[in-house]
């Protein structure tokens, strides 16, 4: 049975309650917008008090969600590691669907929601865990570190996993003079400029990052005289070339934060600049708007209705959670570089 969304007034009341956090969105949420969240902030932030419930939010996801619901936000690295921490009965992450899996594989004993489950991923479309055993025979011996955005399947197939901010750790640690990177194309063709091991690599693009072009940068630059350009490493590999910077939307994030250019540009998904903008008001963002369709499945109606039945619900298969789990926690225990 679907369930409607319910549509609450804008009440004095709500107005009250949810006036902090409207003043915190005040830089990137219009005030025509603010009666339309309001009453599903209020709605979600009491919801997670009655069944104690921890919202985790990536940083592609909307300001409304990332600054005014969210317990934890991050990258997808931060997010499992405080998945895995979390004495909450439940977690909602509000990211795609390879995240919520991950978070499962590392704490099974909660319940663990999607707010959509069609919140999927073009690179975890892009493998199977079929695929994985081919390469397997294909380079025999050769350990095959897989990026998170892939399914349990596939994580269970391979003998570690990545993210996009530890992935030249994960490949280094591992102490082998060759490795087989899947499935970014352009996330292993990164990896090889920064490390002297070989890096064989599968052709998956992430839908969102593979149409920046470096004509794109050359525009922002001409049009922006000294912007700063934060580019993400699932980008091709000209377009980091391009760029002044390359890392993961928490090193993006952290870049800013701890730097302060006047101007830059975030080369990835659009919600980012909205997110990052929020903390830094002395910064000029330019804003390229690439949308991840698949995170923007995830809404507050979705979020509300998911705590207030709590569905949809996260399993993993029992027959590939050992496995994809010792690939997620060989990937925890690399030790990160110091930034
Ligand atoms: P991060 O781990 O850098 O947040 O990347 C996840 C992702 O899906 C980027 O497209
Ligand atoms: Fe997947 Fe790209 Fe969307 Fe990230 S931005 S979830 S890699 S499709």
């Amino acid at each position: 049975m679907t369930i409607a969304p319910r549509i609450d007034a804008f009440t004095p009341e709500i107005a009250a309650e949810t006036a902090a956090l409207r003043a915190r969105v005040a830089r990137v949420i219009p005030d025509v917008e603010w009666p339309a969240f309001a009453p599903d902030i209020a709605a979600i932030n009491r919801l997670k008090r009655e069944k104690n419930a921890v919202i985790l939010a990536h940083n592609y996801m909307t300001p409304e969600i990332f600054h005014c619901v969210a317990d934890v936000v991050g990258d997808s690295l931060q997010l499992a590691q405080r998945a895995a921490e979390t004495d909450a009965d439940v977690i909602v992450m509000c990211g795609v669907h390879f995240m919520a899996e991950t978070a499962k594989l590392l704490n099974p004993t909660k319940k663990v929601l999607i707010p959509d489950m069609a919140a999927g991923c073009s690179l975890a479309d892009s493998i199977t865990a079929a695929d994985v055993n081919l390469l397997r025979q294909k380079y025999p011996g050769v350990p095959i570190v897989t990026y998170v955005n892939t399914s349990a399947d596939v994580k269970a197939a391979s003998d570690i996993t990545c993210t996009s901010s530890n992935a030249v750790a994960v490949v280094e640690s591992l102490g082998v003079p060759k490795v087989l990177m899947i499935p970014d194309e352009f996330l292993a063709q990164y990896v090889a400029t920064k490390t002297k091991v070989e890096i064989a690599y599968w052709k998956g693009h992430c839908e969102v990052h593979e149409r920046f072009t470096p004509d794109d940068i050359a525009r922002f630059r001409e049009s922006h005289p000294g912007v700063v350009v934060l580019a993400h490493p699932e980008c091709p590999p000209e377009v980091i070339a391009a760029s002044d910077f390359a890392g993961s939307t928490a090193a993006m994030s952290n870049y800013v934060r701890d730097r302060q250019p006047g101007r830059v540009v975030l080369i990835t998904e659009c919600s980012m600049s909205d997110n990052v903008a929020v903390e830094n008001p002395d910064v000029e963002f330019i804003r390229p708007c690439n949308l991840c369709p698949h995170m923007k499945r995830i809404t507050l109606g979705a979020i509300r209705q998911a705590l207030e039945t709590l569905t949809h619900e996260v399993h993993v298969d029992p027959a590939v959670a050992g496995p994809a789990r010792l690939a997620v926690e060989r990937m925890l225990a690399v030790p990160m570089p110091k930034s």
